[in-house]
Parts: structure tokens; sequence; C-alpha cells
């Protein structure tokens, strides 16, 4: 298949940064200022089908999470859901599971959902067994390590997504999984009515509620600016993942990216 992409750096590019390491801080700012709204947000301003969305996607990966020993890793997990999506998918299985993201912020929210979870059911951690403050672009484990490697709706804010993509591939384990969970522009009449809430009902409601100015702006702008389906599924098999794929979730609001080491 001919490979699309050119070889320009690519990522998120928050407005006013001028390099890579200025957009992921301004990144990481911006997802420290909203974090005490951001799961009240989340939910209202996707109607809660983000809910299904990250069961959906934990679904899709079941056969690993229900293998004994497995070593798992959500990164970008922000406040958790996702990670506890996978969790709850892999049932009475324990798999290995790690919630990874750089935003102290984000984690703190993760370790008191997960902590408040446990007394309620009366297991520890809900079986996630840590919480790492780690910049998706450089881990700290070691190569060959996971099993599976997932994110949801953090990607695309990397500030680089091939040396993301790379970095993937590394702490996979050979016939490891990945799956990028994260929003896409739908086309035709579905599209024009997202790109209305998206860039103008969306960012008003965003700012109102969090107080903070900036990161609503941004969500639509990082969605425009991300790689079509095409391009992201070149780009990753050019970073070393075969039998990529693209699944549209919600009339292609949302879309599963999964590759294979
Ligand atoms: C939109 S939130 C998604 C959180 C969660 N996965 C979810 O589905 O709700 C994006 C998260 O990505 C994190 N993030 C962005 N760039 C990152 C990087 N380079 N390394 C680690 N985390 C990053 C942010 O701190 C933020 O918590």
């Amino acid at each position: 298949m001919r490979e699309t992409h050119k070889s320009a750096v690519i990522g998120a590019a928050p407005e006013g940064a001028r390099d890579t390491r200025a957009a992921a801080s301004a990144v990481r700012q911006m997802f420290t200022a909203i974090a005490p709204r951001y799961d009240l947000l989340n939910h209202l301003l996707s109607f809660n089908v983000d809910h299904l969305w990250w069961r959906r996607t934990a679904r899709s990966f079941r056969e690993i999470l229900w293998r004994p020993n497995s070593r798992v890793v959500d990164l970008c997990c922000g406040t958790g859901d996702m990670t506890f999506a996978l969790r709850r998918q892999a049932g009475r299985t324990s798999p290995q599971l790690l919630g990874a993201d750089f935003s102290h912020a984000m984690l703190q929210r993760a370790r008191a959902k997960s902590a408040t979870r446990s007394e309620e059911n009366g297991t520890s951690l809900l079986g996630v067994a840590g919480w790492v403050e780690a910049d998706a672009l450089s881990l700290p484990f070691p190569n060959g390590y996971f099993d599976l490697v997932t994110s949801a709706f953090g990607f695309r804010n990397l500030a680089d997504y091939d040396a993301g993509l790379r970095e993937i591939v590394r702490v996979l384990g050979p016939g490891g999984e990945c799956g990028i969970l994260d929003f896409s522009e739908p086309k035709g009449l579905m599209g024009s009515a997202y790109r209305l809430y998206f860039k103008h009902v969306l960012p008003r409601v965003g700012t109102m509620i969090s107080g903070v100015r900036g990161p609503y702006a941004y969500l639509p702008a990082s969605v425009e600016r991300f790689p079509s389906p095409d391009e992201m599924l070149s780009r990753m098999r050019s970073a070393g993942f075969r039998e990529a794929t693209w699944t549209p979730y919600t009339f292609g609001i949302a879309g599963l990216y999964r590759g294979k080491k």
C-alpha cells in the first residue's frame, strides 16, 4: 500500500506553541487546569456516549485481558475511565494493569476514584496495579514489556505522533497489540451537525463550566489537525505495526485504531 504521509513532525500544536517541547508543556498545563471538572464535562459534552466507547474498546481486547498475567498499560489515562473499563472487562482475571499520564492532577483524580471504588466494592484498587506519572513519548518501561497498550482520547494530544507510535512499538512484546481510541471527523450530514456542535457549542459550554479559557477551543482544533484514518494507518505501518485497522464508532465521531507488533 502507498504510504500517504509526509516525513515532517506532526503532533498536537496548541496556539502559541512553537516547538514540540512547548506543545507538550501547554497540553500538560491545559489538562492540569481542567482536571477538577474533567469528568463532569466529558460526560456532559459527549452525552455520556464516552462510556460506551471505552467499554467497546475494552471488549475488543478481551482475549488479552482474559489471559492470566498479561501486562497492560493505558497511556494518557487521565482520570482513569478507560483503565477502569479494561479492569472491568478483565473480570476475574488479574492482568498487571497500569494507567500512565503526565499530568499529576489528572492522575490524582484517577487514584482517588480507584480508592473510592475499591472501598465500595471491597476490593483492592479494583485490580489497577498502579498509576504512573510518565510522558507517553518517553516511557519508563523496558522494551517488549507489554501485551497491550491502549490510549483513549490522549494520543491526539501528543506533540509528535510518529514518536508516540514508535514508543508504543518499543514497549510492546512480539505479538503485542495496541488500541488507540480517538475522535475523528464524520462525513456528510452528520459531519455538518457535528462540526456545528464541536466548534460552536462545545467550546462555549466547556469554557463556562471549567472556568478555563483555551482547552475547549483547542479540542476541535486538535481533532481537525489529527491525521485522517488513512494517514494514521499509514503512520502505524511505518512505525512497525502490522494488521493496522480503524473501526469507526458512532457515525465516525470517534474510532478505534488497532495494530499488532
Ligand atoms: C482528553 S484526556 C483523556 C483521558 C482519558 N484517557 C479519557 O479517556 O478520559 C488526555 C490525557 O492525555 C494526557 N497526555 C497528553 N499528552 C501526554 C503525554 N505526552 N504523556 C502522557 N500523558 C499525556 C493529558 O494529561 C490528559 O490527561
